[in-house]
């Protein structure tokens, strides 16, 4: 049993979780996950680890509310425990040693960026954060990103805060237009907003990470779920990833693999509903 031993509200559907697991704590590296199983007969969600604790042997997850486990979990409190914790697992994010690295965060992808973006800027490398979000009220963890970065961009669909567009907007219009030196470009969030940014950082050959979210089971490389088509071959994002070369990502096949079960999603996510209000 891993014990929950902090419990932050971020938005009415985003969670943040600081969790009592000292050996993950001690080993987990940036761009890494766990595999959370939150009841007995529950199914495994993969999460990034958001930040460690090695001294207080603490992990912190975020989860956002998508269907049935993610908001099982949201639910649960402090003092609750979780039944399963397993990591790290995946590959940690391959890092550069200097430079001008911009990260790029894309609603709940603001969290797995924080210790990609605190890990570059120890090694002495420049950062700059682009965070987006329907409406402001949605934007997470933009003062803790701040900390690691010379400057954080902000996009909001609605124009509430920050420029009023998309993620590639400022990208495009605020770094690259202007001739900022970018050596890399790492973006986490949902796979639409990955797929925009590897095609606006593609003409300029810029090179551009990210980390991809297929469905998962094992999370260990035996199942197949998280297959995926990156430079013509067969990956599997759980062992091989979850960061790719976004230029060399499938994304056609990533979004139609990701929607496989949406219907059966959808009916767990209503029945779970419709329990919960009883
Ligand atoms: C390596 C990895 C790291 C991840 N890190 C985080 C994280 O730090 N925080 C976080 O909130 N989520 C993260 N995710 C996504 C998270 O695992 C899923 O949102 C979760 O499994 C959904 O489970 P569910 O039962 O609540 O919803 P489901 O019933 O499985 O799905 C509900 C809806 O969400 C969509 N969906 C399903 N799976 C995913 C997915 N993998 N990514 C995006 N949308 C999906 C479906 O299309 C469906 O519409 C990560 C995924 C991977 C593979
Ligand atoms: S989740 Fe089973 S092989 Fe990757």
């Amino acid at each position: 049993m891993f014990k929950i031993v902090k419990k932050r509200i971020l938005t009415p559907v985003t969670k943040l979780f600081e969790v009592d697991a000292a050996l993950v704590a001690k080993k987990a590296q940036p761009g890494q996950f766990v595999v959370v199983r939150v009841t007995e007969k529950g199914e495994r969600i993969p999460l990034t680890v958001a930040a460690t604790d090695p001294g207080r042997g603490t992990v912190t997850i975020v989860v956002q509310e998508v269907g049935k486990t993610s908001s099982m979990l949201g639910r649960l409190e402090e003092g609750q425990d979780l039944l399963d914790f397993a990591g790290p697992l995946g590959k940690p994010a391959p890092l550069l040693d200097s430079g001008h690295v911009v990260v790029v965060g894309g609603g709940f992808g603001v969290a797995p960026i924080l210790p990609i973006a605190k890990a570059l800027k120890s090694r002495g490398v420049k950062v700059t954060g682009i965070v987006g979000a329907r409406t402001k009220d949605l934007l997470i963890l933009r003062d803790e990103l701040a900390e690691s970065c010379g400057e954080v961009l902000v996009a909001t669909d609605d124009g509430s805060l920050g420029t009023k567009g998309l993620v590639t907007d400022v990208l495009k219009k605020e770094l690259i237009d202007q001739g900022v030196k970018i050596d890399q470009v790492i973006a986490i969030g949902p796979m639409v907003m990955m797929r925009a940014v590897a095609e606006a950082t593609r003409p300029y050959n810029l090179k551009t990470l990210v980390s991809l979210d297929p469905i998962m089971v094992d999370g260990t490389g035996m199942c197949g779920a998280c297959r995926c088509t990156v430079e013509g071959k067969t990956r599997f994002a759980c062992v091989d990833g979850p960061i790719f070369d976004a230029h060399k990502v499938d994304f056609d096949e990533a979004v139609r693999r990701g929607k496989m079960y949406a219907a059966e999603q959808r009916v767990a996510f209503d029945r779970y509903k419709a329990e919960v209000a009883k």
